[in-house]
């Protein structure tokens, strides 16, 4: 028998220590939670997405009486930018969380599907997504989509 580990790297700063373009994207994420539609759960998500041309494209998630219809705030977002820009490579995701009348004080993570979808455009693209994840407390960043998903299913897997 053999083992193998896995590691993921995980930068943690402040806001203060991020650039002014990954503050301006937390910043986008923020402000998106107010435009969630969470009903039923009450957890408001914003997502927001900076191309490699620079624009940026924000949402949240969207729920509906039969729950598994809505979407998650990343995937929205992320559908979207690739719609609007199909050849254009994503360079950052930002994501923000709010419930019970605040900001979640650790870093909000992508749900397993989310990390899917995510993947499938840095593949696209061949090209590394940085990820932001805010908490009051802290902010991740994540390299790569990679980093959130290891083991992962991919095109390339396709091939046998
Ligand atoms: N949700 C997101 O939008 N993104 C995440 O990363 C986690 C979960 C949404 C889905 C659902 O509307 C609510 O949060 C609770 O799961």
């Amino acid at each position: 028998m053999q083992k193998k580990t896995i590691e993921t790297n995980i930068e943690i700063y402040s806001f203060e220590e991020l650039d002014n373009a990954k503050q301006t994207l937390i910043n986008k994420a923020k402000e998106q939670v107010s435009k969630a539609y969470a009903p039923y759960s009450g957890f408001h998500v914003g997502a927001a997405i900076e191309l490699e041309n620079g624009e940026i494209f924000a949402a949240s998630n969207q729920e509906n009486s039969a729950y598994p219809s809505g979407l998650c705030a990343e995937r929205i977002a992320m559908f979207f930018a690739n719609a609007q820009y199909p050849d254009v490579a994503v360079k950052t995701l930002a994501i923000a969380a709010y419930t019970n009348g605040e900001f979640i004080a650790d870093p909000v993570t992508p749900c397993g599907s989310c990390r899917q979808v995510l993947l499938e455009t840095e593949t696209r693209f061949e090209k590394d997504i940085t990820i932001l994840l805010y908490g009051t407390k802290n902010i991740f960043q994540l390299e790569n989509v990679k980093q959130l998903l290891p083991l992962c299913f991919e095109k390339s897997s396709l091939k046998g």
